[in-house]
């Protein structure tokens, strides 16, 4: 018996994209004249320079608006599994790195961020400690924030989001599983489950009281709790005249056998009855919905964001109802390329730093020469700056232009799946 072939909701993944192919696939809005662009490219450190392509955002503090459409198809009774990858290589500080589905009613051209939505999936980087991913779900005309607090990861991840007919829902990065449970539990799209019941009360005698005072225990006969007392040598004065002075009262000093203020000792309480716990009944006002997450014609995925410094690199974008094909496709394309492409990184941060040391130690040199040529004789300086000299970027731009596209190869027969 043959295994049955997946089958795939929608647009399959595009990880080999000829330029002129990828801009037939995608649509950009002209809802704002001034979006960022979008390029192709494999960025400045990758697992294989072909097949790691992607959308790379390309100008910084801009918003983006980019989508592309499929075939309309409903996730009623089937498992639904939205899959890709982004690489932030710039440092990312501030922008989205999600994916935004849409019915098929969107206007394309006119894509923003208001244009109603089913899903936002991906990771939201805003500032230091502000990195989440975000699940936004729409629910009966208003979104729906994930409740579990979900972080996210810089570099290159793949990030995988399975909702089930049944209710249920996972969250993978790098195809582990980071969260999972239930959708009415996890968003608040219906009211609670149960509620306290409002005709509770707590009983008036309900002794919650965990300690009390000793009621048997009995201040000692000869307890001293006067702090102050009449001095006994003080004596009237012989010219005190009580019709004119009033009483005499002699001077007080402190009690030598004051011993402070007496208190029962404390003992736990023989009568606690433990902290009262408010009954809860079943909510009247929730009513279960199996049409929660249940989407229809499902047709465009786009890519609705605001960057402060550009770079990131979306990729492997894949749409099925098959868990298993997902995570068999993840490995497949970021699995086998993601250990190439971190050495890659590092080598590539390293010759950065090495660079910037370099400059560094140029800019205090030549600080150095001027403090030690007080008589300007040395008019004609090189005025290059370091920073424009050819260095690896450029270098690696040029090779990029002279690139010459390859043809179709195994991964683009998936991208195929999607026009049959
Ligand atoms: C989904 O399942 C329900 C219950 O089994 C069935 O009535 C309905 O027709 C199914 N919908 C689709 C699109 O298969
Ligand atoms: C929901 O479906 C998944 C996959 O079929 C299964 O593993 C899980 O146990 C189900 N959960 C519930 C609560 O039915
Ligand atoms: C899906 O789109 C088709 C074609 O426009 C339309 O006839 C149908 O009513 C839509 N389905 C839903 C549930 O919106
Ligand atoms: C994906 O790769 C992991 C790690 O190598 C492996 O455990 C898992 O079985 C693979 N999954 C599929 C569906 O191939």
């Amino acid at each position: 018996l043959l295994p049955q072939p997946p089958k795939v909701l929608g647009l399959q993944l595009l990880t080999v994209m000829e330029e002129d192919r990828w801009k037939k696939r995608w649509v950009e809005s002209k809802h704002q004249m001034d979006y960022g662009k979008f390029q192709l490219t494999a960025g400045k450190f990758y697992g294989d320079k072909e097949k790691d392509e992607g959308l790379q955002t390309s100008e910084d503090a801009k918003f983006y608006a980019l989508s592309t459409r499929f075939k309309p198809f409903s996730n009623e009774n089937e498992t639904l599994v939205v899959q890709f990858s982004v690489k932030h290589e710039q440092g990312i500080d501030c922008g989205g790195g999600y994916v935004k589905l849409f019915p098929a009613t969107l206007n394309q051209e006119d894509m923003h961020s208001e244009s109603e939505y089913y899903i936002i999936f991906g990771p939201d980087i805003c500032g230091f400690g502000n990195n989440k991913v975000q699940v936004i779900l729409h629910y009966q005309g208003k979104y729906h924030e994930n409740k579990k607090t979900i972080k996210c990861k810089v570099n290159t991840h793949l990030y995988t989001l399975i909702i089930r007919p049944n209710a249920t829902y996972e969250v993978k990065i790098d195809n582990q599983k980071v969260v999972a449970g239930g959708l009415e539990e996890d968003w608040d799209f219906l009211p609670p489950r149960k509620i306290k019941d409002p005709y509770a009360r707590k009983p008036r005698k309900w002794d919650e009281r965990l300690q009390i005072e000793d009621p048997e225990d009995k201040k000692p006969e000869d307890w001293e709790d006067f702090e102050y007392i009449p001095d006994p040598e003080a004596k009237k004065p012989d010219d005190w005249n009580e019709a004119m002075d009033g009483e005499w009262e002699g001077p007080l000093i402190p009690n030598p056998k004051y011993k402070g203020q007496w208190k029962p000792r404390v003992i736990d309480n023989p009568n606690y009855q433990g902290e009262w716990i408010h009954p809860e009944i079943d909510n009247p006002k929730y009513k279960p919905d199996p049409t929660i997450c249940r989407y229809y014609n499902i047709s465009v995925l786009g890519l609705d964001l605001w960057q402060v410094k550009s770079g990131s690199i979306f990729d492997n974008f894949l749409l099925t109802n098959d868990e298993e094909f997902a995570e068999e496709v993840g490995n497949k394309t970021w699995g086998i390329r993601k250990d190439l492409e971190k050495q890659w990184r590092e080598l590539y941060e390293e010759i950065e730093k090495r660079k910037q040391e370099e400059e560094a130690r140029k800019k205090k040199e030549k600080e150095e020469e001027e403090k030690d040529d007080i008589w300007g004789t040395e008019e004609e300086r090189n005025e290059e700056d370091p920073a424009e000299e050819p260095g690896n970027d450029r270098q690696m731009q040029e090779d990029d232009a002279d690139r010459a596209f390859p043809g179709r190869n195994e991964e683009v027969l998936v991208d195929q799946k999607d026009e049959l």
